[in-house]
């Protein structure tokens, strides 16, 4: 099959691991990776694929439309898996109109380029969009999320997601276009910016630096080996029918806390710590503003359609990733110092 795939956000924590697993799975496909190397892109997330002759980046801003449009115009894309976004609900509480613009103007500006492009050829062409799970709101101490659970943001950040993906069904419903939705649980692995939970704790734990707890430790999330997230979207892209809308999830609960005691037991193996001394890090700090208490995914309809389940056990999982970034200390350094912004990312202009 002769496909052109534009990625959007390839250069970000998940979107990297997709762009990798098409790239490489897939060598008759044509990866474009669009991003524009906001302070959460690193090229040098993809540095093992970004000499294959099947891949390409493409920096740019989704919220430019001349930008958009040259560029369906430039590669005549079969599909958009669209991933690029303000993801982090921290960002969205201090500067809500980044993710108004990202989020949701940037995903409207998506869809009209591919109306327009795409126009007669609609079922052919496929617009994955990559949503999450907190645009359902938040559960308290039982239930689960379905995908039949009504949208109850509460951050900027998922207000902004839950808008999107209101556009995406709304393109399908008016217009037929060949639209697919997934909602994934929070993930964790490689390449994950050092702002959210689990790099952060890595980082602090590995300099001595107290890790901050919001509020009391008791929000619960349910975490996913971020390959398992890709594969589902693998799985989803190719398998799904049109106007179909998936949950993805860890079927793995566990307190902040709870977490992060397990997270210093395996940093004090690691580092030939004595037990104990990186709980004492632990610091209680003010409670994230709205902070939604628990999210907990039910994805027995990806399990019963297209045969997916998560791969990798909990414990395996963050063992592999803290051994990941103690032998990556350099991807760390990096970013904490503000350097990849400057040498790595720099070289690339935008090639239009
Ligand atoms: P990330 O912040 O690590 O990466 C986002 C990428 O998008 C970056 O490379 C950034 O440069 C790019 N980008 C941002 N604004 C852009 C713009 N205007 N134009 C082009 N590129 C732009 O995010 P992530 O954690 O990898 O999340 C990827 C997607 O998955 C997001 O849509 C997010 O909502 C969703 N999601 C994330 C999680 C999670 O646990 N991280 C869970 C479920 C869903
Ligand atoms: O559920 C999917 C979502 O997961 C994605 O849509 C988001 O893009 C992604 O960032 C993630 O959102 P969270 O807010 O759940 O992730 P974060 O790592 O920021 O926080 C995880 C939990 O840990 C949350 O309850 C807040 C808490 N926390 C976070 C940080 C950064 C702390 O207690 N201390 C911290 O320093």
């Amino acid at each position: 099959m002769n496909h052109t795939i534009i990625i959007t956000g390839g250069a970000g924590f998940i979107g990297s691991h997709v762009v990798r697993r098409f790239v490489k799975n897939y060598p008759q496909y044509r990866i474009i990776n669009l991003d524009k190397l906001t302070y959460a892109g690193n090229l040098s997330n993809l540095r093992d694929i970004e000499r294959e002759l099947n891949y390409e980046f493409v920096k740019g801003d989704i919220v430019d439309v001349d930008f958009l449009y040259k560029i369906f115009a430039k590669y005549t894309p079969n599909a958009i898996i669209h991933l690029a976004a303000e993801s982090h609900v921290d960002r969205s509480i201090q500067s809500p109109m980044e993710f108004v613009k990202t989020n949701v103007i940037g995903t409207v500006n998506l869809l009209n380029a591919a109306k327009e492009f795409w126009k007669d050829h609609y079922s052919e062409n496929r617009f994955y969009h990559v949503s999450t799970d907190e645009v359902y709101g938040s559960l308290g101490r039982t239930g689960m999320f379905t995908e039949e659970t009504p949208y109850d943001p509460h951050s900027p950040y998922s207000a902004s997601k839950a808008s999107s993906d209101h556009f995406v069904r709304a393109y399908h419903d008016t217009y037929g276009l060949n639209t697919v939705i997934s909602h994934c649980s929070n993930n964790y692995g490689s390449h994950h910016f050092p702002e959210k939970l689990i790099p952060l704790a890595i980082n602090n734990i590995k300099n001595n630096i107290a890790i901050p707890i919001y509020g009391k430790g008791e929000n619960v999330r349910d975490w996913l080996w971020v390959e398992d997230h890709a594969r589902a979207i693998d799985l989803i892209f190719h398998k799904s029918e049109a106007g179909e809308t998936y949950n993805i999830g860890g079927n793995n609960e566990w307190t902040n806390i709870a977490l992060i005691k397990l997270l210093c037991r395996i940093m004090d193996n690691k580092l030939d710590r004595y037990e104990g001394s990186s709980e004492k890090l632990i610091t209680y700090v003010k409670d994230r503003a709205g902070h939604d208490l628990r999210y907990a995914i039910n994805a027995d309809k990806l399990e019963k359609d297209l045969g997916w389940k998560p791969s990798i056990d909990f414990e395996q999982g963050l063992k592999l990733t803290v051994e990941w970034y103690l032998n990556n200390q350099e991807w760390l350094d990096t970013i904490t110092n503000g350097s990849y912004l400057e040498y790595y990312n720099q070289q690339y202009v935008d090639r239009i």
